[in-house]
């Protein structure tokens, strides 16, 4: 695949009216969300859970693409079809998690590096071959006492950055996905001070390993109040240091961003989306790449019982909807109640 068809896919992951699913959860991530909803996570039940997603009627009409996790990438249908397949024939591209987690930064107390640069090579050549075509790497930043350091931000950035150069040396679209997460007591001016930070730093080593701007998807948290915050920040404000950190810092020829939600409520993270594609024009198109704020209604309807399969559908396709209003300028609060 040359660099115009990378180009392409990354256009079509983030044209305006559709978004990104991500249902890519590790193992131990899923069993956490079962947990809440007394569902024991077995491989046969978390097949079940992602085959109630992806057949969702109507999914392919406000979601561009999903990201996959290791083992949901070779999973079937109950009738036979491979995942990725199914997808595809939906009109869904697939994506796939690359990484294997955060882990501590040694030395660095309190902060994380985010690992799998090994083998990766080998493992994205495997991925196109099954039908990814694009993936998926999160660093995390943590906002605490003297943290995040400089060399936490440099790190990882360079990771982000090696995994970018080896996505498109793959033909593969890399979402590049710096997280300043929410966790903590902090203002949202000093998530904006520090995602500042982290994208300058980003930005910077995507350019010295030549990696090919119009070819990846942002996926940045959004600038917002720590979850902790005294006097948390309203959505218009959020919206709006989201916007200026975001004009400041990525290049034009990023074709989109797509946010994270981050730990925000679903109803949170359609409205601030909403308000920012009000607020345009803008050099890249903002969109979403939502697990949480798309999948806790999903599994709150289902609950793990075979007999409530459509209400999950259901409960998704809503999210799906608004967001996909969302990311096209076309949402309202009133439409929450309405649907
Ligand atoms: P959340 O939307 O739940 O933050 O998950 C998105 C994601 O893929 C994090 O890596």
């Amino acid at each position: 695949m040359s660099f115009k068809d990378m180009e392409s896919v990354a256009q079509a992951m983030v044209v305006p009216g559709k978004g990104i699913l991500a249902a890519d959860e590790s193992s131990p991530t899923i069993k956490k969300r079962f947990d809440l909803i007394d569902t024991k996570s077995t491989e046969e039940s978390r097949r079940t859970y992602r085959e109630m997603l992806f057949t969702t009627p109507g999914l392919a009409d406000y979601i561009s693409g999903v990201i996959l996790y290791d083992e949901t990438l070779r999973q079937k249908t109950a009738d036979g079809v491979l995942f990725p397949a199914l997808l595809a024939n939906m009109g869904v591209i697939p994506g796939i998690k690359v990484d294997t987690g955060a882990k501590d930064l040694a030395a660095f107390p309190g902060e994380k590096i985010t690992e799998g640069l090994d083998g990766l090579r080998e493992r994205l050549a495997e991925y196109h071959e099954m039908g990814a075509r694009f993936a998926k790497w999160r660093a995390v930043i943590t906002i605490g006492d003297g943290i995040p350091s400089d060399f936490c931000l440099q790190a990882n950035s360079h990771a982000l950055a090696r995994y970018a150069a080896l996505c498109q040396e793959a033909a593969i679209v890399p979402i590049v996905e710096p997280e300043v997460l929410m966790d903590g007591k902090h203002t949202l001016a000093a998530c904006e001070e520090v995602t500042n930070r982290a994208l300058t730093l980003v930005f910077a080593a995507l350019a010295e390993h030549r990696v090919h701007l119009p070819a990846i998807v942002l996926k940045p948290n959004m600038v917002i109040s720590g979850s902790e915050c005294a006097d948390r920040a309203g959505p218009r404000e959020v919206a709006e240091a989201t916007v200026r950190c975001l004009a400041a810092q990525v290049p034009a020829e990023v074709p989109g961003i797509a946010f994270l939600s981050g730990g925000q409520s679903a109803e949170q993270a359609t409205e601030h989306l909403g308000i920012m594609n009000t607020m345009g024009p803008h050099p890249w198109k903002l969109s979403f790449s939502y697990g949480r704020a798309l999948q806790a209604p999903a599994l709150a309807a289902w609950q793990g019982q075979d007999e409530r399969l459509g209400d999950g559908q259901q409960a998704l396709i809503k999210r799906a909807r608004l967001n996909g209003l969302a990311s096209s300028g076309g949402y309202t609060n009133d439409m929450e109640s309405a649907a």
